[in-house]
């Protein structure tokens, strides 16, 4: 009991002191974040064996979180388990524990061979390469199990052309790679090992056990008094009150702990504060070290190239190439040629876009990765001009327009769990009530891209979100159906051992698969950034570089000014 008072006396002192030593502080944004995390850094030492001790138990406890939001309908359980059902991944087999790093796998002891085509061992453009790729553990022994998360590409440097490669787990030790041959020249395999099965095992507990290893927190003010909380999708209800923030239209929920001396109506702002620390042991860092086993190529044993010559003869297409059939597009001179219904066509001049987007209001909705659509579009039509609407740069909302070609351009991003900077409260939205606030039609281009802040979380929480987001553009292509809808899947990044842990490509496919399978069968385009970046030759990034932007942009351009029979306007 007196060391709670204590505890709260000395935050209350700390942000007296801030506030009245500081008065200009909370007018930089990035300062304010600091100081924010500084106190829940020691509001959170002073917590640390009640708050981090209950989030664990009881973070995982599905039944206690979902008793805080909205129930799900049969139907809406039964997909949620058929989505989940649809990331299983091959688990490492239990006994192999404890962990040795030397029984795991090795990318500099793997390699991969080309299986030569039986025929004439000759590759003609139309047909199908298979990599037989042999992963092996750090004293060399063949693995014997699957699990392993590997990407694979082929590429051809003097075409600046590049496809993603399908890989396929033999549960074995063994894993096969198959490209579609779309262009005629040499070529080359990339294989890269971006976790080993045993890292992945722990990425699962991870997203199992600590699947709210970021701290969220709220600042609360009214007149002299501030208190930070924290805040989440789910908190432990015995730590004291909740303030509930649940979204009442679409049920998503969200608390913050009730400060004690504010009213919940006085939240300011919402930000990251910083991630649970120590959730591996040490054998288990092992297994993320940059250069080692991390995003690690795979050699050939023999020789990594190609040669595709031309068809042989312009076979109508007669068998479907499964292979074919998951590659969404490719690269070719660095320009993206999808594969898909959607032809693309050339916007290389800033009049072209002008021209598709004259008379549209674009609205691009979610997080940073469809805000480069915003600052590309910006950035390439000289006539567009940027409101200054005194909203920060990377969260927004953010407004141009080009009043020469009648076209606007907005972003907004998504509501909570958004981390990547201090946000007032009254601009968190839910891109689902967003798109209810739309009429819709035409002139209308909406895209969307919610994924980075999600990686983290459990797949139910996605899942939830996406559901909302889904519904509610159910609803606008019903009242407006020539409303143009896209949506952005997520892609690779550049990993390292902590933002593994956080971030990892293994959870962003996790929650790509499930994406796709929830806009499948909408009148919405579905933008495989994923593919667009597995195939580029420019190193992962969060943020993909501006010739891979470029073509995502030209996608959805291509898809929002095709060819259409108009019904009615
Ligand atoms: C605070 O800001 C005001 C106006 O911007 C300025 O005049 C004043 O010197 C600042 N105070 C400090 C302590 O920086
Ligand atoms: C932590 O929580 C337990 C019960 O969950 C309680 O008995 C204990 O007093 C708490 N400790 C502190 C320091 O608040
Ligand atoms: C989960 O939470 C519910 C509701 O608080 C509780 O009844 C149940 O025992 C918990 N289950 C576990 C496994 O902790
Ligand atoms: C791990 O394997 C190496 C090589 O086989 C061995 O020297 C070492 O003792 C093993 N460590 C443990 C903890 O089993
Ligand atoms: C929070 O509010 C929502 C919507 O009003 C409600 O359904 C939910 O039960 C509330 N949560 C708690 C813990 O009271
Ligand atoms: C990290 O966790 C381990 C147990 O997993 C514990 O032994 C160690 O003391 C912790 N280190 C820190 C700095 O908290
Ligand atoms: C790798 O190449 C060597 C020598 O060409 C060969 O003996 C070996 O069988 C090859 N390994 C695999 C897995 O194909
Ligand atoms: C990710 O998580 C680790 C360990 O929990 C933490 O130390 C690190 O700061 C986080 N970083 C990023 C960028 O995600």
């Amino acid at each position: 009991m007196s060391l709670n008072v204590w505890k709260y006396i000395l935050i209350i002192l700390t942000l007296f002191g801030l506030i009245f030593l500081l008065p200009n502080i909370t007018t930089e944004e990035t300062w304010k974040y600091h100081i924010v995390s500084a106190i829940f850094k020691v509001q959170n030492r002073l917590q640390a064996t009640n708050l981090s001790g209950t989030l664990q138990t009881f973070r995982n406890n599905h039944t206690f979180c979902s008793h805080l939001g909205k129930p799900l309908s049969h139907k809406e359980e039964l997909e949620e388990r058929k989505l989940l059902n649809s990331i299983t991944w091959p688990q490492v087999p239990s006994g192999s524990e404890p962990l040795n790093l030397s029984q795991t796998s090795d990318p500099a002891h793997s390699l991969f061979t080309i299986v030569l085509s039986k025929k004439d061992q000759r590759w003609y453009v139309g047909d199908q390469l298979e990599v037989l790729v042999h992963l092996h553990d750090f004293q060399g022994r063949p693995k014997r199990y699957g699990g392993d998360f590997l990407l694979a590409r082929l590429h051809s440097p003097k075409y600046k052309a590049g496809v993603a490669g399908q890989v396929l787990d033999h549960k074995n030790g063994l894993y096969s790679a198959r490209f579609p041959l779309l262009w005629e020249g040499s070529a080359q395999v990339e294989v890269m090992m971006v976790h080993s099965s045993e890292a992945v095992a722990v990425l699962r507990r991870l997203r199992e056990k600590l699947p709210h290893r970021v701290f969220f927190v709220s600042l609360f003010r009214r007149g002299l008094i501030s208190e930070t909380t924290a805040c989440d999708t789910c908190l432990p209800q015995d730590q004291g009150p909740l303030c509930n923030y649940t979204d009442l239209r679409s049920g998503e929920p969200w608390y913050c702990y009730k400060p004690k001396k504010l009213d919940c109506d006085t939240r300011l702002d919402h930000a990251r504060a910083g991630y649970l620390k120590n959730i591996t042991t040490n054998s288990e860092s092992l297994l993320f070290q940059s250069g080692v086993n991390i995003k690690v190529p795979i050699h050939a044993n023999t020789t990594n190239t190609i040669t595709v010559l031309q068809s042989r003869k312009e076979n109508g297409g007669k068998k479907t190439d499964p292979v074919k059939l998951a590659t969404s597009g490719y690269y070719y001179q660095d320009s993206w040629r999808p594969l898909g219904d959607v032809a693309m066509r050339k916007f290389d001049t800033p009049a072209a876009i002008s021209q598709c987007l004259a008379d549209k209001v674009v609205y691009m909705y979610g997080d940073s990765t469809v805000r480069q659509w915003y600052e590309y579009l910006v950035t390439v039509l000289p006539e567009m001009k940027e409101f200054n609407l005194h909203t920060p740069k990377k969260a927004g909302p953010l407004m141009a327009v080009d009043d020469n070609h009648n076209i606007v351009l907005n972003y907004r991003c998504h509501g909570p769990p958004i981390m990547y900077t201090t946000i007032m409260a009254n601009e968190l939205r839910y891109i689902a009530n967003e798109l209810d606030g739309l009429t819709g039609g035409p002139n209308t281009v909406v895209a969307i891209s919610i994924w980075a802040h999600f990686s983290p979380f459990p797949g139910e929480v996605y899942i939830r979100r996406l559901r909302h987001i889904r519904t509610a553009v159910v609803r606008l292509l019903e009242r407006a159906p020539g409303t143009v809808v896209v949506v952005r899947t997520g892609n690779p990044r550049a990993l390292d051992r902590d933002v593994s842990l956080n971030h990892s490509d293994w959870f962003t496919l996790q929650l790509d698969i499930m994406l796709r399978a929830m806009f499948k069968g909408l009148n919405v385009m579905l933008l495989d950034a994923w593919q667009m970046c597995v195939a580029h030759h420019k190193p992962h990034d969060v943020h993909p570089p501006k010739v891979i932007v470029k073509n995502m942009v030209n996608m959805l351009l291509s898809y929002a000014c095709r060819e259409r029979t108009r019904k009615t306007a």
